[in-house]
This record gives structure tokens, C-alpha cells and sequence, in this order.
């Protein structure tokens, strides 16, 4: 299975890292610049070879790490490479000022993207996950969550078993719907971190699910 992260931006390389750690033989790496995938491999120092946008399509699980606002007329470019995909989405829709979203109540960008690709599984993960805490996932002692989403249970599943190595506590947090709860977090986690100066070092890691079975593989470590 082919996992493809698209975008050299913070998230982009942040993923490409802790992805590249447990799956060295299933990355490819894109972005609207050939030359600035590379660039961001070879800093990272891994043996990769970036590749064009049309072959990251290919793989099985694709990782935008656009804006949310850039993201919907990208998914319309590519609507028909991503057709039967998993489609990955971490994005929270903020607005220009990263105080509010963008977006109704009644909705979340997982839910609009899903909207935007009807034929492709679309997987709402990461979205807490501020780009610092993949360097230092484990803050104070806890594993940072990832609540994880989908209409498709196949495809939630899927992620959640692809995810399991990578050095976070994976939750199924259910269908779509509930990434307006979760991207709305971030804008809560956000806030407070800005408080308490520690902005973006800041993570959730829910009390009280350790006898949770979903996740009962995270347990040992906790
Ligand atoms: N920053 C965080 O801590 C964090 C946490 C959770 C979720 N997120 C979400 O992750 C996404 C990326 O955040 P970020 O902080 O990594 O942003 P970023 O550093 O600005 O990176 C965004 C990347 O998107 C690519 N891009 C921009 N416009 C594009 C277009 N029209 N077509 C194709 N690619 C385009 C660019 O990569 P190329 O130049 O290589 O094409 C750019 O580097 C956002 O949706 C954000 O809400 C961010």
C-alpha cells in the first residue's frame, strides 16, 4: 500500500518524517515544486525520491497538506485521480486572523471535502496535531491523540491500522459529523496555549479511556 503526502509546508514535512519512520518503503513525496520535494527530503536527510504529482495520485492514501481554502478547487483538478482513494484530511478551515473558522456549525472541512470528492473515502485525522508535536508526540508523560473520522468504516479502519505504528494514541472518533467537534478543538487548544505561552506546543490526550478496546494497543505505552 502507497501513502502519499502532497505539500512542503510545515504539516507536509512533519508528515513526511514520522510517516518516512515506519513506512520507508511506502512514501512518495509531492509538490507543485519537483525541485522543493527534494529539497525538503534531502534536508531530512532520507533516501527518497520526490516525485510529480501525477504518480503521487497513484498511490492508495493521499495526504494533501493544503489550506482548506486551496484544498477545495485542488480537489476539483484532481477529482478523477482521486476517485475509490483514501483521501486523508487534516485541514481546519480557518479565517485569515486563526481565531475563527471559516465554516458554518453545521458543517467541518472533512465534511466539506467529502462533499467535494463524493467517490473518494475521505479520513478526517491530524487535525489537533500541531505541526512542533510531531517532534515531541509524548508531552508530560501522554501520547497526543488523533481522532479519527470517516463515512467509509473500511477506510476509517484502514487508517487507523496504517496509523497504529506512528508514535501517537489513535482513537476512532466515528463518522464525519464529528469533525466539527474535533477541528473546533484545535481553535479551543489554540487559544489556551496562547495563554498559557506555550502556542503550538499543545496537544489533547482525553482522560479516562485507558480501558477504552479501541485503544487497547496504545495502553502499554501510556
Ligand atoms: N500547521 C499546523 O500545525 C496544522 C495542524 C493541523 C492541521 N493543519 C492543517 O494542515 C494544512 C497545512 O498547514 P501548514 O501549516 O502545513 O501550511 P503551510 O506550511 O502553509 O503549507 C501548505 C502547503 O500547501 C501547498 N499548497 C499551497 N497552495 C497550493 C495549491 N494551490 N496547490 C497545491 N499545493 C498547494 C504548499 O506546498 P508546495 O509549495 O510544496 O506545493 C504549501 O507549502 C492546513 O489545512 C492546516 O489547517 C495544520
Amino acid at each position: 500500500m502507497k501513502i502519499a503526502i502532497i505539500g512542503t509546508g510545515r504539516m507536509g514535512k512533519a508528515l513526511l518524517k514520522t510517516f518516512y519512520k515506519s513506512y520507508p518503503n511506502s512514501i512518495l513525496f509531492s509538490s507543485r515544486s519537483l525541485t522543493k520535494a527534494q529539497e525538503v527530503i534531502d534536508g531530512l536527510a532520507i533516501e527518497l525520491k520526490a516525485v510529480p504529482l501525477e504518480d503521487a495520485l497513484q498511490a492508495d492514501i493521499i495526504i494533501p497538506t493544503l489550506w482548506f481554502r486551496d484544498l477545495i478547487p485542488w480537489l476539483e483538478e484532481n477529482k478523477e485521480q482521486l476517485k475509490g482513494k483514501i483521501l486523508i484530511d487534516i485541514t481546519n478551515p480557518f479565517n485569515a486572523s486563526f481565531d475563527d473558522f471559516t465554516t458554518a456549525f453545521d458543517t467541518s472541512s472533512a465534511e466539506e471535502v467529502q462533499k467535494a470528492v463524493p467517490q473518494t473515502k475521505v479520513v478526517g485525522a491530524f487535525k489537533n496535531t500541531y505541526w512542533v508535536v510531531f517532534d515531541q508526540p509524548v508531552l508530560q508523560g501522554l501520547k497526543s491523540d488523533l481522532y479519527i473520522t470517516s463515512q467509509d468504516e473500511q477506510a476509517l479502519n484502514t487508517v487507523i491500522n496504517i496509523l497504529r505504528p506512528l508514535p501517537f494514541r489513535v482513537l476512532n472518533a466515528g463518522a464525519l459529523i464529528n469533525s466539527r467537534t474535533i477541528e473546533r478543538m484545535t481553535l479551543l487548544s489554540r487559544e489556551l496555549s496562547l495563554k498559557a505561552g506555550n502556542y503550538p506546543r499543545i496537544s489533547f490526550n482525553l482522560w479516562g479511556l485507558e480501558h477504552d478496546g479501541l485503544i487497547a494497543n496504545n495502553i502499554e505505552a501510556l
